[in-house]
């Protein structure tokens, strides 16, 4: 139990993915914790289910990550209603592919205001917080895809190297105030997004590819954030962590 005490916000996290596997974990090794979404039914049925399994208090807040009001609204019930706000996983993020030459405003529009203004929205929102409270840990998503670019995906992979330079330049505002900010770059993770756009062969080849011979869990993903919220991470600041299996080397 190395979250004992803590309060965690996960977004985006009502998924099958990531944020789903990461907001259990936490719970399970002793937060209390924020399910947000944008699906609010599933954010409700989420956090009944961790409410239940691990005992720890667990809230579901709607939340789009683009809505600035929305995103205060979160941080404000997170605090009145868990008194605290010690981890901010900012977890949201999609893509929409297309060449640029076709790419319309509305969709580099929605990639990078979910991906990278929303990271801003979120972390803006609960570092008062985390200030005042002289503590605070924030993972932010970026991918391998922000440093190895991909055709059709020039939005997502620029929001995705941007969070790595916002990840430095926040860890620099508040590292001596005693919040660590850190990223994780996954490679290839399951889910249904990917399921959707890759064929099953098309998997397997990438598969074949990564050193360890297997495209990821989002419980791969979850683990390692889970190191770099809690005190196992101490001295590890301003990182983007790559967890890909090989497929990229940082
Ligand atoms: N899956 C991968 O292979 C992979 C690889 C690299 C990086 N990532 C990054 O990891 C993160 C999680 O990815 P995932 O695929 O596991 O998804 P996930 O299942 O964790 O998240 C999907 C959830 O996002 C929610 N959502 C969509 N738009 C939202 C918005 N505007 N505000 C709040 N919530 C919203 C959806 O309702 C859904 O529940 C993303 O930032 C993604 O870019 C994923």
């Amino acid at each position: 139990m190395i979250l004992e005490g803590k309060v965690a916000i996960v977004t985006a996290s009502a998924g099958a993915g990531i944020g789903r596997a990461t907001v259990s974990m936490l719970a399970r090794e002793g937060a209390d914790v924020v399910v947000s979404d944008t699906h609010e039914q599933r954010a409700q049925a989420l956090a009944g289910e961790i409410q239940k399994e691990t005992g720890r208090k667990a809230l579901a807040i709607p939340c789009d990550v683009r809505d600035k009001k929305q995103v205060e609204d979160l941080a404000a019930r997170t605090l009145d209603q868990l008194g605290r706000i010690d981890i901010l996983v900012n977890n949201a993020g999609i893509n929409k592919l297309a060449p640029v030459h076709e790419m319309d405003d509305e969709t580099w529009d929605l990639v990078i205001n979910i991906n990278l203004r929303g990271t801003f929205y979120c972390c803006r929102a609960v570092l008062p917080t985390m200030i005042a409270q002289k503590s605070g840990a924030i993972v932010n998503l970026s991918s391998v895809a922000g440093w190895l670019g991909g055709a059709t995906e020039s939005h997502y992979c620029a929001a995705k190297a941007g969070i790595v330079a916002f990840t430095k330049s926040l860890a620099n505002e508040v590292s001596r105030q005693g919040i660590r900010v850190n990223a994780i770059a996954p490679g290839l993770i399951y889910n249904e997004f990917l399921a959707r756009i890759y064929p099953k062969e098309e998997l397997d080849k990438i598969s074949d590819q990564t050193p360890l011979g297997r495209v990821g869990e989002p419980d791969d993903i979850a683990k390692t954030i889970l190191y770099l919220v809690s005190d196992q991470s101490s001295f590890v600041v301003g990182e983007t962590v790559c967890v890909s299996g090989g497929l990229y080397m940082h």
